[in-house]
Formats: C-alpha cells, structure tokens, sequence
C-alpha cells in the first residue's frame, strides 16, 4: 500500500496543450484514473461563480419556498428531493435540485434566479463535454465525432447541496458509486468531500474553483472492454460547512446498446461484457443503493 505517497489528480491546462500532448496525456488519465481535471476550457470563471452563488442562495432558502419556487407541476423538468434519502442503513446527506433528460428540460420553469445563469452554463458545458469526448475517442483512434455525439445524446444535470452533518462517522454525502453514463463534468466549491479511489486508496479531490472534474463512467468502460475505468468516487461530509457541486452527466440516449468494440478484445484482453440497453443499465442502477462499482456486474460477463 502506498498511502504515504500524496497523489494529485491530473490537471490538464487545455490552453496550454497541443493536440498531441493532450492525445498522449488523456489515455493515461483514463486507463490509470478514471478522473482528470481539466482548466482553461473555456467556460468563463465568472460564469462559474454565478451558478454556484446561485445555487447556494437557491439551497438557503425554506425548503417549502424552494418547492413553491418549482411549482407542484407533474411535467416540470425539475425535482428536488429535499428530504435526506436513506440508502440502505446509511444516507445520502444531500439535498438535490434535479434537471430531466435534454428533450424535456423546459427551462421556463426554472425558478428566476437560476434561469440565466443554467441556460447560459448548460450550453456552454454541453459543448466543452462534447470536445472532451471527441478527445478521448480520437485518444482511442476511433470515430470521435460518432461516438461524441452519441455518448452526449443523454445529457441531465444535479445541483448537489450537502448540509452539515452531526454525525460523520457513520454517514456519506454521497455513497460509493461509479457514474452510470459515459462522462460527468463536475464541478465543485471551496469545501473539501470529494474522494475518488485509485487501487486500494481514497484521494482528496482537492477543490480548484476554476476546474471541472471530468469522470469516466461505466459506459466508457464497457465500451472499452475495461481498458478505460470508471471512477469510483464519495463524498465525505463535515459538521460545520455545507458544501455544493454541480454534476453534468453526459451518456447515450436509452435506446441506445452499448457495449464493447471489437477492437478492445483480444486473447490476453477477452470479452468482459455484453451488450446492454443503456435505459435497462440506468433502471437498473436507480433501482437499489449506491454500492461501490457494482452496477457494472449487471453487464459483466462472469
Ligand atoms: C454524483 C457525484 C459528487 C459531488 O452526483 O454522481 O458523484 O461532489 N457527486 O457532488
Ligand atoms: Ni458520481
């Protein structure tokens, strides 16, 4: 075990590096980490600030206020699941304000502080995780600009308000747990809870206003055969300061079957999963607690 060993998520400065640089970085990323950061990408830090100010001051107010603000429309785009939900004998100590799937994300409905400023980022986050994608297929030496589009085709988005917690010992943030999609661009606040795991070791996601955390999720691996990992991530939380993140997730549409490409099986590197509805991986994933990296039994093979 190396756990004396401080290690630094990568952080790469998309200002600063040449196409082929990053071609030659992000592969690295993705097979040992599952997680880089990635700064100067072009979404403003004012911006940044704004959607976070914005969803502190949302979170502050009386939750009966925070439900008024969303109207009690059966069709509306958003939820928010203010009570602390139990997962199994431990909770999820968060709040969250939820945004449906691209199709159906009538941003009309949005409360008034938060219109402006998620419209504006929503774009400008659905482009850069566009880019990302492109770069991590072309990375691969596949089709960057089919597989981009069709792993962003499902794009939904969580503002995350965790509250201060009394009894840390016994409680996550959030659990363990793997994204389901294909990638999330996340970002964070100033307060630390974010952990990612590499090998046996949880690391400190240390929180840089000005970055995105860019996850690879299960359908990343599955389609690499595992050669890419998704990350296994948690968030810890503390007694005395509430923490926020915004989570964008990017994957394919429902229908669409996922699974691994031929290219990634060999005979030191056999089949580890089969094709999976992504709709079916989804539902399957919603419908028990976080655990760990286990959603990804669902589609393995043995
Ligand atoms: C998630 C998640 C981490 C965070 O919403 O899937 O892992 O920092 N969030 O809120
Ligand atoms: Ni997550």
């Amino acid at each position: 075990m190396d756990d004396d060993i401080i290690q630094i998520v990568p952080v790469l400065d998309l200002s600063n590096l040449s196409p082929s640089q990053l071609q030659q970085k992000i592969p690295i990323c993705c097979s040992e980490w599952g997680v880089f950061q990635i700064i100067n990408h072009g979404v403003p830090l004012a911006l940044q600030t704004q959607i976070r100010d914005a969803a502190r001051h949302f979170f502050s107010l009386p939750t009966e206020v925070q439900r008024e603000l969303l109207q009690a429309d059966p069709f509306s785009p958003l939820s928010v699941f203010t009570g602390l939900k139990n997962e199994g004998e431990f909770r999820n100590w968060k709040r969250t304000l939820g945004f449906k799937p691209n199709p159906y994300m009538n941003t009309n409905l949005l409360p008034c502080i938060l219109r402006e400023p998620f419209l504006n980022f929503r774009e400008k986050v659905g482009s850069l995780a566009h880019g990302v994608a492109k770069e991590i297929f072309a990375g691969l030496q596949l089709n960057a600009d089919l597989l981009s589009d069709i792993h962003t085709r499902r794009q939904t988005m969580t503002v995350n308000y965790y509250p201060p917690c009394p009894e840390r010992n016994f409680t996550y943030g959030i659990r363990p747990h793997s994204d389901f999609g294909s990638i999330t661009l996340l970002m964070q606040d100033e307060v630390k809870g974010l952990q990612i795991r590499k090998g046996g070791n949880w690391i400190d996601m240390n929180p840089r206003k000005d970055a995105f955390i860019v996850m690879i999720g299960d359908q990343i691996e599955i389609l690499t055969n595992g050669m890419y990992k998704s990350v296994e991530h948690r968030v810890l939380t503390n007694r005395s300061i509430p923490r926020i993140s915004i989570a964008c997730f990017y994957a394919p549409a429902e229908d669409d079957v996922i699974g691994p490409l031929g290219k990634f099986m060999s005979k030191r590197t056999p089949l580890m999963y089969r094709a999976v509805k992504f709709g079916d991986y989804l539902n399957h994933g919603f419908s028990k607690p976080l655990n760990g990296k286990s959603n990804l039994m669902y589609s393995a093979i043995n």
